[in-house]
């Protein structure tokens, strides 16, 4: 028997989600990597989150974070594995194009992973130019100074606006002997060599991750490009989370530089068991939900 309440067929609403056209729209007017720069110039904050799909991007935007990392962190925190070590191109090629789409206002940067760049200027070039063309990224960021400053030089001389990632690089994880700290005493000049590097080479913006807040404090005042900070505390030019650390999808023991603005395991964990409660006792579905 139909339900009078409920439309007949064709359907009025689409059944399992409308694509990115039929949600609400963000502020249109793009963040450009100029915009970033004009923000350290005022002496304004600018706000970056990880995106790996449509519907958060869409949120974020939403909520006029500036920047959208599709990070090599979808790795751990979206595709299961322990580390950012293993992610491929063509697994992050899809989130990179899902985010792309989806997002009106906010720039999106999209990380090359391990493998992917570091062999030459060549491979780098070739690599962001698929998160380009392929998945629509507005920008692409790699891990490292110095050692990647040819590879950063033909990126950006060849129109691929380039986000440096130094201090603790998670794809040199073994390298580093573990997550450390970086730029601690002596070590120092070397966060701040990386930084001049990466900023000569023609990167528009560098994150800096776990540096002690002195050294990234100092790091940002010398360079006329922003840093942005993970674990570098609050003398960065902006700050980044990875979400799911952020809004508390993930569980367990957090980083001492999160803060945790949401309990969404929380959320989901209530929701999902009344949802399994209603279908086992028979109340899901109801009249209201049955044509
Ligand atoms: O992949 C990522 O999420 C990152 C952030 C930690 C900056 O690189």
């Amino acid at each position: 028997m139909s339900n009078p309440s409920t439309p007949s067929s064709p359907e009025e609403t689409a059944p399992y989600g409308a694509g990115p056209a039929a949600t609400p729209a963000a502020p249109r007017k793009r963040v450009r990597t100029h915009h970033l720069r004009e923000l350290k110039e005022r002496g304004e904050k600018l706000s970056m989150l990880t995106a790996y799909d449509m519907y958060t991007a869409q949120v974020f935007d939403e909520a006029g974070v500036d920047v959208f990392l599709v990070g090599d962190s979808a790795a751990n925190n979206v595709l299961g594995y322990e580390s950012t070590i293993p992610v491929t191109v063509d697994e992050l090629l899809p989130l990179a194009r899902a985010v792309a789409r989806a997002t009106r206002r906010a720039l999106v940067v999209a990380d090359l992973p391990f493998g992917s760049y570091q062999a030459s200027p060549e491979q780098a070039f070739h690599t962001a130019v698929r998160f380009m063309k392929e998945a629509g990224a507005h920008a692409v960021k790699l891990e490292g100074g110095d050692e990647v400053a040819p590879q950063v030089e033909k990126l950006t001389t060849n129109g691929v606006p380039v986000m440096a990632h130094i201090g603790f690089t998670p794809q040199s994880e073994h390298a580093l002997g573990g997550y450390r700290v970086q730029g601690r005493g002596d070590a120092a000049d070397r966060v701040l060599r990386d930084a001049r590097a990466m900023q000569d080479a023609g990167a528009f913006a560098i994150v800096m991750e776990m540096v002690p807040g002195d050294v990234a404090a100092h790091v940002t005042a010398e360079l006329a490009i922003p840093t942005i900070g993970i674990g570098a505390g609050p003398g960065c030019d902006g700050q980044v989370l990875v979400w799911q650390d952020a809004f508390g999808l993930r569980t367990g023991k957090m980083a001492r530089f999160v803060k945790q603005y949401a309990d969404l395991h929380a959320v989901l964990l209530d929701a999902a068991r009344a949802f399994d409660a209603d279908v086992k006792g028979g109340t899901f579905p109801g009249s209201e939900h049955t044509f």
